[in-house]
């Protein structure tokens, strides 16, 4: 397959939401920028395109996907007994990352839900997307535009690097702004639940609802435990190199991460490192990528996933990446480096 890549522009922001519209209407996948990480498009009450975003992926089919929105109305067809905390959410955190769990109407394909009772749904924060979703008057199926089990792409160039000849059409808009996927909250339970931490903190959330709850296998990983959300348990974000993370008090993930490196002078390695420690590893002869200030976790979250595939394109054999505590925005941080490490955590005594 032929894939169209454009990157959207004022002069061709019109043109491109026209054809990119045509296609979803056919039944094509597009690939879309939104505010967390880049969607692979498809009309979302259209089955069999809906089958076919699964097989460009290679995502499980148990696994269900989101459908984005433009308006209320396109929400309200989609879901029943949609419950009032969901109006504050939706002034609140709309359009934004925030993807909300409710019960599904009867017009969703089987395709969207892998069978659940259930619906996914957000309103992202991407002019050009919300305009395609208009145009398309269709919602839009839309997982992360990657091959299943590596990083959500941010950027245009990323989704090329995986989707290159499985979809249409490529809309690159630059890079992402937050850089790590929506929140999902689940309401359509009693006490609501977050399945997936993300931009809209815990924290956040807690402000309006009172009774909130947290799936507990994103605080514990114990591989007892099975996370609600269909999507958490599967590997994720791995990238080629085996990865470690390292936590505890600063002094002693930087100890311990200089420890291993000595340890393992024959292996080329890469360290996730904050700008703060970057030039402890001056003279270590490692290959070192700076995700930002340990202050300012926003700009970790937005290049962390473009950091994971960097070592990736450079080829490392390990990858020592550094931890934050898991409160605010350092859990869904958090969360995504747990997974990329598969678990593999070297804990520091101090917290
Ligand atoms: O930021 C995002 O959410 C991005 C952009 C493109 O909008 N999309 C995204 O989609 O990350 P995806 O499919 O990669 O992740 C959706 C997550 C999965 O973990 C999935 O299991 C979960 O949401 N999910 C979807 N529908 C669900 C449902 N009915 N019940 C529980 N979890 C659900
Ligand atoms: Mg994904």
């Amino acid at each position: 397959m032929h894939t169209e890549y454009i990157e959207i522009n004022e002069i061709n922001f019109d043109e491109t939401v026209n054809k990119a519209s045509e296609l979803i209407r056919e039944g094509k996948l597009v690939v879309f920028p939104t505010e967390t990480v880049y969607g692979l498009g498809a009309d979302g009450l259209n089955g069999q395109a809906v089958r076919n975003v699964y097989a460009a992926k290679g995502r499980p089919l148990d696994n269900p996907v989101i459908l984005h929105v433009s308006s209320i109305e396109m929400l309200d067809r989609l879901v029943v007994d949609r419950p009032e905390i969901s109006d504050l959410l939706i002034e609140k955190f709309w359009p934004g990352p925030l993807t909300m769990i409710f019960k599904k109407s009867n017009i969703i394909p089987k395709e969207i839900t892998a069978g659940l009772d259930t619906v996914a749904v957000r309103m992202p924060n991407r002019k050009f997307t919300l305009s395609l979703i208009k145009a398309s008057d269709t919602p839009l199926a839309g997982p992360s535009a990657n091959t299943s089990g590596k990083s959500s792409p941010t950027s245009g160039e990323h989704c090329r690097h995986d989707l290159d000849g499985k979809v249409d059409m490529i809309v690159s808009d630059g890079d992402t702004e937050v850089g790590l996927e929506s929140t999902v909250i689940d309401l359509s339970v009693k006490n609501p639940m977050i399945l997936r931490p993300g931009a809209v903190t815990f924290e956040m959330l807690r402000a309006y609802i009172p009774n909130l709850e947290i799936d507990s296998t994103i605080l514990e990983s114990s591989s007892d435990l099975i996370p609600k959300s269909p999507g958490q348990k599967y590997k994720h974000y791995a990238p080629d190199a085996e990865a470690l993370l390292f936590t505890g008090g600063n002094e002693e993930i930087v100890r311990n991460m200089k420890e291993y490196i000595a340890k393992n002078r024959t292996k080329k390695i890469g360290v996730l490192s904050t700008t703060e420690n970057v030039s402890e590893f001056d003279r270590e002869n490692v290959l070192v990528l700076d995700m930002g200030s340990r202050d300012n976790l926003n700009e970790v979250a937005h290049r962390l996933f473009g950091s994971l595939r960097e070592f990736d394109r450079i080829g490392v054999d390990l990858i020592l990446c550094e931890g934050f505590e898991e409160n605010e925005m350092g859990l869904a941080v958090m969360n995504r480096l747990k997974k990329a490490c598969s678990n593999k955590i070297i804990k520091g005594e101090n917290k």
